[in-house]
């Protein structure tokens, strides 16, 4: 579909060890979408055989019976956003138990199959199709998302990823021999780079990025300048004409916690535009609206969920020897999800409570529980924050 081009897609690939996982959490965290740790979906996979009791890397493995049921065994989704993001596996987040080295060379085992690449892409595409992400892996951005509006490959020394990996593995209270992790490293690398499917490389349009001198920090910084460029390359970004007037993403944050009400503009494909005021809450890097589970507005959103929502505070109109207004104002791009998961309706329909009528917080509850039947919830997770704001002087300094 030639929509998908330049989606809302961020990839992060490199090899093992190369601090994929900690910058995909920060990129998200600062882009307010969720992360996809795709290491973690062939982690579980691997250990799903192992339970059934295969050895993904003998010749006697698993036949398509046993992988058909061990790829339904794990039946992946995706929960929060930024650092908060969690794959889940039947529901539950994934455990500890994926994060060993053994599971890491089980994973590299299993990667090399392709019925297990074929199901990895249906799935990693569907997540994509339904949410924005920052996707972390090997092939995201040759195989899964080609059309991912920004690409990254991180890579370092195979001596710097291994001491990276042991002050990791202290973190954790362990211990490990430097030499023996460079080697698995060395092994791992081998395995990812030469099988036949989707080998590790890196995109023809990716910035690449050798982190091997460079510390955390500089390397959020050099990715987050790339996705800016790329962000203002592509169509859907939103540039401020007033460079001036851009307010940063915590900026963007605050007047949505903030905001009293918001204005969501649809699209209904007719050429008249359709903008509907509407109350609101800001949770987990979300912004949640409830309305009846019928009507002009849910039609549309279930025909193209693109939606535009603003939100205008701390209004002032001032005198300057010219007329003027003192204003900060958000403007989030992104995609509109029904919420079906009963806890999370209850739990946004007792923030409402609680944002519009603070005196009667005691009754959010109870009132969750009363208008769950017969109230539709709504999610719009961000594609693109953008903030503008003048304030009086003496607030910037
Ligand atoms: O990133 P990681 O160490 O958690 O990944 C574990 C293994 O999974 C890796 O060695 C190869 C495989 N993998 C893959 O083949 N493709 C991906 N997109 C992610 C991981």
């Amino acid at each position: 579909m030639t929509e998908r081009v330049r989606s809302m897609i961020v990839t992060i690939d490199g090899p093992a060890g190369a601090g994929k996982s900690t910058l995909a959490g920060r990129v998200a965290e600062e882009l307010g979408i969720p992360c996809l740790d795709t290491g973690a979906m062939f982690r579980t996979l691997a250990l799903e055989l192992q339970r059934a009791g295969f050895d993904p890397a003998c010749a006697s493995g698993p036949g398509a019976r046993e992988l058909e049921q061990a790829f339904a065994a794990c039946g992946f989704s995706l929960e929060g956003v930024g650092a908060a993001s969690r794959l889940l596996c039947r529901g539950q987040p994934v455990g500890d138990e994926i994060r060993t080295e053994q599971a890491g060379m089980a994973a590299a085992a299993v990667a090399v199959l392709p019925d297990v690449r074929e199901f990895m892409k249906k799935t990693q595409r569907a997540l994509g199709d339904k949410y924005p992400l920052v996707a972390e892996g090997r092939d995201m951005g040759t195989v899964i998302f080609p059309e991912a509006f920004c690409k990254i490959y991180l890579s370092a020394s195979t001596r710097v990823r291994a001491a990276r990996r042991l002050l990791q593995l202290r973190a954790a209270g362990r211990d490990a021999d430097i030499r023996e992790i460079e080697e698995r490293i060395r092994e791992r690398d081998v395995q990812d780079e030469s099988r036949a499917s989707a080998p590790l490389r890196p995109a023809d349009d990716a910035v690449i990025v050798d982190t091997t001198d460079m510390d955390a920090d500089t390397v959020f910084a050099a990715i987050m300048r790339a996705v800016r460029e790329a962000r203002a390359a592509a169509p859907v970004a939103v540039r401020m004409r007033r460079r001036d007037r851009e307010t940063g993403s915590e900026a963007v944050s605050d007047l949505l916690e903030r905001g009293e009400y918001g204005v969501l503009s649809l699209d209904d494909g007719s050429s008249w535009p359709y903008a509907v005021p509407l109350s609101y809450v800001l949770s987990e890097g979300a912004v949640y609206f409830h309305c009846a589970p019928s009507g002009r507005k849910v039609a549309i959103m279930a025909r193209n969920n693109r939606v535009c929502f603003t939100v205008v505070a701390d209004t002032e109109p001032v005198y300057e020897g010219s007329f003027s207004t003192y204003y900060a104002s958000a403007l989030i791009t992104g995609r509109v999800f029904p919420v079906v998961d009963e806890e999370e309706k209850k739990r946004v329909l007792v923030l409402l409570a609680e944002k519009y009528s603070p005196a009667h917080a005691d009754k959010a509850g109870m009132y969750a529980e009363r208008s769950l039947k017969n109230t539709a919830v709504y999610r719009i997770v961000p594609e693109l924050l953008s903030g503008k704001a003048k304030r009086r002087p003496s607030q910037d300094g």
